[in-house]
């Protein structure tokens, strides 16, 4: 039996195990993060070492650098998620790592590692992709939350409205046309001199503004169920370099305000227009711009008035954590999808 084949026994063993044990890795951006999952709805431990400070002087991720900082931290980061999980690698079940989407350097530095557990420690090893994770964290936050249901991506690298079949499959329904709806963020903060990232603090500053500059995003785009960010992006950057050229002042939380409903008011309608038409009950928001308050009260206010039900996360697990790629990857094992072996290769992008 080779080394696939035997990890393909214990994966089948595993699924009638009562209690499984997951740990699990993310290194596909500027976290490493590693927890400890039990039965795909459990967090014992979801330890994550952000490198935002490191980043934010640059303005956005710098990938060798981000690389370099998951490979110092990685080591520690896995004995105190251990540690708080209270448990030990001879008490883990399977080992789940994201291999893509993502940074090529930063992903390879957590498949390497988990690999390296992995195989040292004779556990099956399950390829995660990192988006069904994100996905996958309303699992943990809703115990009684199943597909199917229909859910919007909304991250730094992916902008789209699936139906999620089940726990494997989903059917993408729309997507952005060019950048995803985090990046227009961080991009408009840039332009703002808000620095990285964009999104939290546009969301603060939206607060305290007035939506009353005229961002118009594709209208022609009205009818589909796709996005387009550019164009938005553009005309923020016009509003400000003709302010700047005529020496008029500049209210950033007005700009902020916005920019947050052009940017968020026509992704709510598309999903709740594909809820219906789908005739699923449920919206599951998903993603590191799920944690907008902004996109949170527009989902709640329309869920209710159009007879829906909105989830999404705390705030928390809408960025990047290992906890999320857990969750998938029970289910990833319960259906015999992703078992991966010591050839496995980071994939940096991965079509949804
Ligand atoms: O999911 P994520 O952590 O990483 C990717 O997989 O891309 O998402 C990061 C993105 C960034 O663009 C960040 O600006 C955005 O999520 N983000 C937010 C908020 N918090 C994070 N965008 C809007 N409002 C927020 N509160
Ligand atoms: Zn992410």
């Amino acid at each position: 039996m080779n080394y696939k084949e035997k990890m393909l026994e214990k994966l089948k063993a595993l699924k009638h195990k009562s209690e499984v044990l997951i740990l699990a890795f993310e290194t596909s951006c500027d976290e490493t993060s590693i927890a400890v999952i039990k039965n795909g709805r459990e967090i014992l431990s979801n330890v994550v070492s952000s490198q935002i400070d490191i980043h934010a002087r640059f303005g956005g991720v710098v990938p060798e650098v981000a690389s370099r900082n998951h490979t110092m931290a990685i080591v520690n980061v896995l004995e105190e998620s251990l540690k708080q999980a209270k448990v030990t690698l001879n008490e883990v079940d399977a080992v789940a790592v994201t291999y893509g989407a993502g940074l090529i350097g930063a992903l390879m530095v957590g498949v390497n590692f988990a690999k390296a557990i992995a195989y040292a420690n004779d556990l099956p090893l399950l390829a995660v992709n990192h988006i069904k994770g994100h996905i996958a964290a309303s699992y943990l936050a809703f115990q009684k939350l199943e597909p199917p249901f229909v859910c919007l991506i909304a991250s730094g690298g992916h902008t789209a409205i699936l139906k999620v079949t089940d726990y494997i499959n989903h059917i993408k329904i729309g997507s952005t046309l060019d950048d995803a709806v985090g990046e227009a963020y961080d991009k408009v903060a840039r332009i703002l001199g808000l620095g990285y990232p964009g999104g939290p603090v546009i969301d603060k500053l939206a607060k305290k503004g007035n939506n009353n500059i005229k961002f118009i995003m594709r209208d022609n785009l009205l009818k589909t169920n796709n996005v387009s960010y550019s164009g938005l992006k553009t005309a923020v950057m016009n509003y400000v370099n003709n302010k700047k050229q005529k020496n008029e002042e500049i209210i950033i939380e007005d700009i902020c305000a916005s920019f947050q409903s052009a940017a968020i008011d026509i992704l709510v309608e598309k999903v709740i227009r594909v809820a219906k038409k789908q005739k699923l009950n449920s919206i599951v928001l998903a993603g590191g711009v799920a944690a907008n308050s902004y996109l949170r009260e527009r989902i709640d206010i329309r869920c209710s008035e159009e007879n829906l039900t909105a989830y999404y996360p705390q705030i928390s697990m809408c960025t990047d954590n290992a906890a999320m790629i857990g969750a998938q990857a029970y289910y990833n094992l319960i259906n015999e999808v992703g078992l991966a072996d010591l050839n496995l290769t980071p994939v940096p992008s991965i079509p949804l």
